[in-house]
């Protein structure tokens, strides 16, 4: 009778566990993303099985004896921090020695299971060319209104390479990280096909940004907290604007992002990386301004990101004017459900170029809020009356594209996907000098 009995709760156990999803199985590659290392040379490709397998891409040029190359990697065991303890293995592989500017297919695996065929560019050498971005934050498992589009528009060609502005799947963490997988497979037709470079947000928050610091692959060893690369002219940085707000998990971390902002600033604007990369351009997830309908920090004169903040252990400095000395063009913020143009701005101060072209040889950094992808939390409004600082908002779903003409034109439109792709902004900024010495 005992026995039986046991039988039957074991049988109970696992039917739990199977209904929950436990832990099955899978040997199959999926979640496949791309993204740059910093070196244009070389590409990372990261992906996630359930059980333990080798970790190769098997690709060839375009046009070549199909899988003719082979590159070879390894996995690290992430275990989400939820109550099930669910564990995933994390492959990366690093792609070398590619031909600037060529084509290449390619799938990844084991002699376990492959994933589907892939293809790509490797970036091209040098800043004589233009690359285009799609640029957003705030994008869910739930309600993605933007994905289908951005789906699309990256199979075509449009873009070289992704921007997400923080706040990803609405949480990863959710259901035992169960979100964050489903996530990762519904980005994989825009990851799969060009890298997708990020910085964490707010929802990244659980277990210290442990599903983030772990799912991607970033350039740098600061596992995607912040880091820069460059792509064409434009040198660009991305920082966790977290460490301003989540100080339990140590106020050093605020203090040595700085500390790497300043130097990778400085070495930006040797005359040398000048001439290759003028321009500057940021990503951070909560933005130094904002005029939406709701009490978040940026609506705050003195925006922890902005100022800085004093604490117990000091003062903790503010971003705005690190970024001003030392001449950066463009800053992207997401966090706010919409999107939002200002004016140059320095402290709550307008510094247009002129009157009649704002754009043209501002005398301060451009904001750009674009948080507007879609998630379940929907979009945000604004205040009734724009602050003198704001030039364009909108709430409609959407992103950002960005083409970064030359090294000293570049291009940026708003798309609505609540109109069906339409161009609701645009604008061109036009700089003739970079660096501190544009302000003069
Ligand atoms: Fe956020």
């Amino acid at each position: 009778m005992a026995g039986t009995m046991w039988t039957c709760s074991a049988l109970l156990m696992m039917l739990a566990v199977i209904s929950k999803g436990g832990h099955p199985i899978g040997f199959q590659p999926e979640q496949m993303h791309l993204s740059f290392t910093g070196n244009p040379r070389s590409i990372m490709v990261t992906w996630v099985t359930t059980n333990k397998t080798d970790s190769i891409i098997e690709y060839s040029r375009f046009g070549s004896k199909l899988f003719g190359l082979k590159a070879i990697g390894s996995s690290t065991i992430f275990t989400d921090g939820g109550v099930e303890k669910r564990f995933m293995y994390i492959h990366r592989v690093l792609i070398k020695e590619l031909d600037p500017g060529a084509q290449y297919v390619y799938h990844c695996g084991s002699t376990d299971g492959w994933s589907d065929m892939f293809f790509f560019s490797a970036m091209r050498e040098g800043s004589d060319w233009s690359p285009q971005l799609a640029v957003f934050g705030d994008m869910g498992n739930e309600n993605p209104q933007s994905l289908a589009r951005l789906q699309k528009e990256t199979q075509m060609g449009m873009y070289d390479a992704i921007l997400h502005v923080g706040d990803f799947a609405y949480d990863m963490d959710e259901d035992n990280a169960r979100i964050g997988d489903e996530f990762m497979r519904q980005i994989e037709s825009i990851a799969a096909y060009v890298p997708y470079m990020t910085c964490p947000g707010n929802h990244e928050n659980a277990y210290n940004f442990s599903n983030y610091r772990n799912r991607f692959s970033m350039p740098g060893n600061t596992e995607g907290l912040w880091y820069s690369w460059n792509i064409g002219p434009a040198h660009i940085i991305s920082i966790s604007t977290e460490v301003y707000y989540y100080t339990d998990y140590g106020l050093d971390l605020l203090l040595k992002q700085y500390e790497w902002l300043k130097k990778d600033l400085e070495e930006a604007s040797l005359p040398e990386n000048k001439k290759q990369t003028p321009w500057i351009i940021t990503i951070g997830h909560r933005p130094m301004y904002c005029s939406n309908n709701d009490t978040d920090d940026c609506k705050s004169f003195n925006s922890r990101v902005r100022t800085g903040f004093n604490s117990s252990s000091g003062v903790m400095p503010g971003l705005e004017k690190l970024f001003f000395i030392y001449g950066v063009d463009i800053e992207f913020w997401a966090h706010e459900h919409s999107y939002e143009r200002l004016w140059p701005i320095y402290d709550y101060k307008v510094l247009n170029g002129s009157r009649e072209f704002p754009y043209v040889n501002p005398k301060g950094p451009v904001h750009i809020i674009t948080g507007s992808a879609g998630c379940r939390e929907r979009v945000d409004p604004f205040v009734p009356h724009a602050r003198d600082w704001s030039a364009f908002r909108s709430s409609d779903y959407g992103y950002t594209r960005l083409k970064i003409q030359n090294g000293s034109h570049v291009y940026l439109e708003q798309v609505s996907d609540d109109q069906s792709g339409k161009v609701i902004d645009s604008m061109w900024l036009i700089k003739e000098n970079h660096g501190v010495a544009a302000w003069v």
